[in-house]
């Protein structure tokens, strides 16, 4: 999508469409629920707001053709919810509703005026990363599949041009890595192996100027990857440890970022293989790699002065002849022994040995992201991702990005007492830890392989694949966290 800006009045924009923001004000005086300055635009909404038949409710969509004293052919309304509520992120899902609502029609093209409640900069932003998210659809495969995506988007707005300007090509620029994940999240399997997501980020590292080397089998048993290959060892599909550095010229020494992701391109469990009934759904086992693929896209266009390491443990899970089977005992690369319970806990086998790596390549800091509990599913549902952190300062910071970027995680606890329920009685530690408090068992799993190194967990099993359409964005793979995770990396690299 073409994004620009424009500094012309709303009234003399030619557009075949102009959208405007309304807020639901209560009881106030109707005629100030616009959020527009412009006369014009104002004067041309004003029956439809003071008759009560527009109210400023969240994502209501009112299509007004020819709109007196505009040049735009039409005029659409959408409601901003409740005027005290309202903000850069609600802003960002007006702006992907918007072009959602235009996408079936065959308007390609909208301009969007920045509502005046709002920091110009930063309404900027949140126009454009809603609308390049809401631009994506998932129907890939379908032959008769009409490209709809709207492809210009204007924002009008008033301030200093090179400010917005810079604010602009930010925001596309993560919109674009958020959209880069969905992309190889929506990929089928047989379409996306661990070579094919290695190649991928390969292509992508070449195109930005990252660092980035694939290590397959043979390396992944030299640096003694135990738990890892114990992992990879079930299947005929070929493992990739992928490693994407991203090291800018005048950047301290320390801190060093690690991002790690999981990358199980598809879990069928294993020999504790899972149920028939949506196994479908495990090609997006890889979302958490697919994560840190796209931050890493971006953190490389953005260029925060941080040194930054992507890891990605990329493999099936499979039952075959050669796979791992319940009892067995693997020893991982930072040396410790694990009595593998089930094979269907695989994802923290793969990133006990991704966090080890990333710790001995120097990484003073460790974020990992996985789809990697059904418990976390069952605790908080399918709005807010889990966030686990071992040390509080480093929670802070992620927590002030997670709202910078309008993303929603809800921290659970990793006592120690948790630690019992994953005590082996033959090995140092077990790869499950029973029935309850599940996903922090598994986070409780992870802490041992990131030792006393701070440390970050997110577990999106419940976030990373959308269920349902929303007005703003489409059903399918989401992107959740690639925007929280660069807006980390830029907000350390400044105060470091
Ligand atoms: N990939 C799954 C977790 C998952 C579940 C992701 C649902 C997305 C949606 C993970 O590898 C897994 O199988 N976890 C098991 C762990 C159990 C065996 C301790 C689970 O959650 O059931
Ligand atoms: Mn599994
Ligand atoms: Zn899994």
């Amino acid at each position: 999508m073409k994004t620009t800006l424009s500094l012309s009045h709303a009234a003399q924009l030619e557009t075949e469409c102009l959208v405007a923001v309304v807020l639901d004000r209560g009881e106030k005086d109707k005629t100030e629920a616009f959020v527009s300055a412009d006369k014009a635009v104002q004067q041309a909404a004003a029956d439809l707001i003071t008759s009560g038949d527009v109210t400023g409710k969240n994502f209501e969509t009112t299509w007004l053709h020819k709109p007196t004293g505009l040049k735009a052919k039409r005029l659409l309304l959408i409601g901003g919810g409740k005027a005290k509520n309202f903000s850069a992120n609600e802003l960002r899902k007006l702006a992907g509703a918007a072009v959602r609502a235009l996408k079936p029609r065959t308007l390609r093209s909208l301009a969007f005026v920045v509502p005046e409640n709002l920091a110009a900069e930063e309404a900027v932003r949140a126009i454009a990363e809603g609308a390049i998210v809401g631009n994506f659809d998932p129907d890939t495969y379908k032959s008769d599949r009409k490209d709809q995506n709207v492809e210009s988007l204007v924002i009008v707005v008033s301030g200093e041009q090179a400010w917005l300007q810079r604010a602009l090509d930010e925001a596309r620029i993560l919109a674009a890595s958020q959209n880069f994940t969905r992309e190889l999240v929506n990929e089928p399997s047989n379409r996306m192996t661990p070579t094919i997501l290695a190649n991928r980020a390969q292509e992508m590292a070449k195109e930005t100027g990252l660092k980035c080397e694939v290590y397959g089998a043979d390396k992944i048993k030299e640096l003694k990857m135990g738990a890892f290959w114990g992992v990879a060892q079930g299947s005929d599909e070929p493992p990739a440890l992928i490693v994407m550095r991203y090291e800018p010229a005048g950047a301290a020494e320390k801190p060093v970022l690690g991002l790690v992701g999981k990358g199980v391109t598809f879990d069928t469990g294993g020999i504790s293989i899972k149920p028939a009934d949506n196994m479908e759904k495990m090609k997006y086992d890889m979302a958490g790699g697919a994560t840190m693929i796209g931050a890493m896209r971006a953190i490389a266009l953005l260029k925060p002065k941080i040194k930054v390491i992507g890891i990605v443990c990329a493999t099936e899970n499979m039952p075959s002849g050669k796979a791992q089977k319940p009892g067995d005992i693997q020893t991982a690369m930072s040396g410790k022994t694990i009595e593998i319970i089930n094979t269907d806990a695989e994802g923290r086998l793969v990133l006990a040995d991704g966090l080890c790596y990333a710790r001995q390549l120097g990484c003073t800091h460790l974020i990992d992201a996985a789809t990697l509990t059904g418990a976390v599913v069952v605790a908080l549902g399918y709005a807010n991702a889990g966030i686990f952190a071992s040390d509080d300062a480093m929670y802070q910071r992620f927590a002030k990005a997670l709202n910078k970027a309008g993303e929603k995680m809800w921290r659970l606890p990793l006592d120690d007492e948790y630690k019992d329920q994953i005590k082996s009685s033959i090995a140092d530690i077990m790869n499950t830890g029973g029935r309850w408090g599940g996903a922090i068992t598994a986070a409780m799993f992870l802490k041992e392989f990131a030792e006393d190194t701070p440390w970050i967990h997110l577990d999106i099993a419940g976030t990373a694949w959308m269920e349902d359409n929303k007005a703003w964005i489409a059903k399918g793979p989401s992107g959740i966290a690639v925007r929280s995770l660069v807006e980390f990396a830029r907000e350390f690299g400044n105060h470091s």
